[in-house]
């Protein structure tokens, strides 16, 4: 037994941390059930990686026992050129995630307050309190972040604001004009990090214009991420955009190498992989109109989706129903975490899978839970 308890020189603020539930894993999912199992979960491309990136990845393999360039050269200077940006407006993280938490690390302390809404993206509001910052928490209006609402929870002490475009888990979006005018109406100031993860799903035209800002110098912080649309989410691999002095003060903060090399290669394969990243999205498009009718056809309500992914409102207890799935061979999300007890989350897989999905609940809405089980 230790001499002393972890306890005595652990950060209050971490003890109140409910730690982020990951979608659970396929090999974890079959030993358990000793059966095959989808995983429609974490929002992945069902399409898997681009052949380029992996192509480049192979040909990385082999240098993996030095460290990568801690710079991200070749990647920030290619994404430099396809945004029009200079090479010192990119940061490249360990997925977004990283450049999520790296903002808190870099502006919000105790005493600090950073804001999102109620049912975004969990990760926001990790990244808030780690750093033992208050945090508020703006109710969401039809399941959209509530721009004015957020507005108004503004106060001397707001340092971050986190918003989610489109947000996860709702699949909801705000307009390229609603985002001007709350920009309009916060303190300049203010860091907005601006989560576009979902980026190339969004087919609609009034969608956001987030690099504009980047080009006139605000305090917005434009997260992109390589983990959906080109498919390496187990590679860990994102970037930011934002003005040369909001990068420079978050490089103070990075770890020198979050971007590993394997990561950086792919990454730099992938963004040139425009008919993967094309065929991607129509494969979705295509996914989402099939699940959706589906899901209409037999009176299930759903939120409507503008990412890979869908709030499916079944009126049951959502973890029970997450279990069952599993039984089903489908590994879905439960969302009360999110505030919805009844929702559990699909990303929008491959017909098969949908079709698979769309078996299982049916089924799971047949049968009677049995007391006892689960
Ligand atoms: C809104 C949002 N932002 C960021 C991420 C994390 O992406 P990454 O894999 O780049 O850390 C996710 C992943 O599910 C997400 O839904």
């Amino acid at each position: 037994m230790p001499r002393y308890s972890i306890e005595e020189i652990l950060h209050p603020w971490s003890k109140r941390i409910r730690p982020y539930p990951p979608g659970k894993p396929i090999e974890e999912v079959e030993r358990e059930l000793g059966r095959t199992a989808i995983k429609l979960a974490s929002n992945e491309n069902p399409l898997g990686p681009s052949p380029k990136a992996l192509e480049a990845i192979q040909k990385s393999l082999a240098g993996i026992h030095r460290y990568p360039d801690g710079a991200g050269h070749y990647l920030r200077r290619r994404l430099a050129e396809l945004h029009e940006l200079d090479m010192d407006q990119i940061i490249l993280g360990a997925g977004s995630t990283d450049l999520i938490e790296l903002a808190a690390k870099t502006f919000l302390n105790a005493g600090d307050e950073g804001i999102t809404s109620e049912s975004a993206f969990y990760i926001y509001r990790l990244a808030i309190e780690g750093m033992g910052a208050g945090l508020a928490l703006a109710p969401m209006r039809d399941m959209r972040f509530d721009l004015a609402a957020i507005a108004r929870a503004v106060t001397p002490r707001t340092k971050v604001i986190y918003l989610g475009n489109p947000n996860n888990p709702t699949g909801t979006m705000f307009t390229a004009s609603e985002l001007d005018r709350f920009l309009d109406a916060i303190p300049s100031r203010l860091l907005v990090v601006l989560d576009e993860a979902y980026y190339d799903y969004v087919g609609r035209p009034d969608y956001s214009h987030s690099l504009k800002y980047v080009h006139e110098g605000r305090n917005v912080l434009v997260l992109r991420t390589f983990s959906k649309v080109h498919g390496l989410a187990g590679l860990r691999i994102g970037y930011g955009s934002g003005h040369g002095e909001l990068i420079a003060a978050l490089n103070r903060v990075r770890s020198p190498f979050n971007a590993n090399m394997l990561a950086q290669a792919a990454a730099l394969a992938a963004l040139d992989d425009r008919e993967h990243v094309l065929g991607s999205v129509e494969s979705n498009a295509r996914g989402m109109k099939f699940l959706t009718e589906e899901l209409a056809l037999t009176g299930v309500r759903y939120t409507p989706s503008v990412g890979n992914f869908l709030l499916v409102d079944t009126g049951r207890d959502c973890e029970e129903d997450f279990v069952r799935l599993l039984h089903e061979g489908v590994i879905v999300r439960p969302m009360k975490l999110y505030g919805f007890p009844a929702a559990i989350r699909v990303t929008v897989g491959l017909e098969r899978e949908i079709e698979q999905f769309l078996e299982a609940l049916r089924h799971i809405a047949a049968a009677p839970v049995k007391a006892g089980k689960n």
